[in-house]
């Protein structure tokens, strides 16, 4: 038995590659480190797409999906409202019938940027925004989210962003998202599986709390004995640790620097550096051996938080750009014909009569 399925390969992909002894990340026969900053998300979903879907021009179909999804969803929007954004991701793409505005990978991941900024939208008692279809993706989120059309500065950075959280092998919402397309249930009952997944605090929801971690830490003094407290009541330090990677998650160094470039030299960036080394330091001596490193989501949260992202809507953000790669998996998932359905071991009690 393998109940975390740490050895298990489930799925041949020509995706992505996760290399965790190399700290690399190919995307469909590219280093990340080629596409990030070089290659806009709408770019990176035509590669990922190539082959399952038509992807010509897609910044144009991804545009006229926003409209679309946008026509669709706003009316529904109130049976939304109270939802977190994360929440209201996964309602508003459940709230999509299958028989509706196909190709579904295309409605569902414009209808994510849609249903992300329109929810953080309502929270703070705002109308929503219909989309611009002219913008790319990630300036249009902004603008959806905000009002205003975001400097070129913002937009390239949640684009680089995007891009480098778009596919990731077989993370644990992608696993979900192709199961559920195992089962020829569709593409958007898997997407909704994928979100479901990737909320949970060990996988997309991390971000938030790498802030509050921040926050709770307070000054360059409490770094150690805080962490060190956190460690000996068995928490885990979110942002560090990945199933895949024994070295540096290289998805974290990307976005570093796309964080320097946006704040500067700023005093967070310092104070998040050395909260960094100090874990990493700490988790090394606990955890010997096994190469616990910063992962995406530490510099995800503080890139975030400079775009001045609200903290509640970092993991709908995370799902707006993952949902191309779950989208290309499902595609690819759907060309196999056999379910995926492994066996439990039964260790209950032996069984009994009834009467
Ligand atoms: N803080 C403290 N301890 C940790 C951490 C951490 N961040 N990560 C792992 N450990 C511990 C585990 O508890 C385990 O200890 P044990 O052997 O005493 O039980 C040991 O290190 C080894 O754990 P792994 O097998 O490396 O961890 P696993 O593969 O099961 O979990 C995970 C990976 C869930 C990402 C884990 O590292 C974690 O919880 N990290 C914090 C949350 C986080 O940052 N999530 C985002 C991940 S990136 C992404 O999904 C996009």
């Amino acid at each position: 038995m393998d109940v975390g399925l740490d050895a298990v390969v489930a799925a041949e992909t020509v995706l992505s590659h996760v290399d965790g002894q190399a700290g690399r990340l190919v995307l469909r026969g590219f280093d990340l480190e080629e596409l990030a900053g070089r290659r806009s998300y709408e770019a990176v979903l035509a590669l990922l797409w190539q082959g399952f879907a038509p992807v010509d021009d897609i910044a144009a179909a991804l545009g006229r999906a926003r409209v679309e999804a946008f026509r669709i969803l706003e009316p529904r929007l109130p049976a939304l409202d109270g939802l977190t954004p994360i929440e209201a991701v996964r309602g508003g793409l459940a709230l999509l019938a299958d028989a509706e505005a196909k190709p579904h990978h295309l409605l569902a991941t414009a209808a994510a940027s849609v249903l992300a900024a329109a929810a953080s939208r309502r929270a703070a008692g705002r109308p929503a925004l219909a989309p611009d279809p002219a913008l790319g993706h990630a300036a249009d989120f902004l603008r959806m989210l905000r009002g205003d059309a975001p400097s070129a500065a913002h937009a390239r950075a949640l684009d680089t962003y995007l891009v480098t959280i778009a596919d990731h092998g077989l993370n644990a919402s992608t696993f979900a998202a192709r199961v559920i397309a195992s089962t020829r249930a569709g593409m958007l009952s898997a997407l909704v599986g994928g979100v479901c997944a990737l909320k949970g605090p060990l996988h997309g929801g991390a971000p938030g709390p790498v802030l509050d971690m921040l926050d709770a830490i307070g000054d360059s003094e409490s770094i150690e004995p805080w962490l060190t407290g956190a460690l000996e009541r068995g928490d885990r330090l979110m942002g560090f640790g990945h199933r895949v990677y024994r070295v540096r998650d290289p998805r974290a160094d990307v976005l570093k620097r796309v964080v320097t470039e946006l704040r500067g030299e700023t005093n967070r960036i310092r104070f998040a550096e050395a909260v960094e080394a100090t874990a990493i330091r700490l988790l090394a001596q606990r955890k010997q051996g096994r190469g616990l490193d910063t992962n995406v989501e530490f510099y995800t949260a503080l890139l975030l938080e400079a775009l001045a992202l609200p903290r509640d809507l970092f993991t709908a953000v995370f799902a707006v750009g993952r949902i191309g790669g779950w989208a290309a998996h499902v595609l690819e998932q759907e060309q196999s014909r056999r379910i995926i359905r492994p066996q439990s071991a039964y260790v209950g009690p032996l069984p009994q009569r009834a009467a």
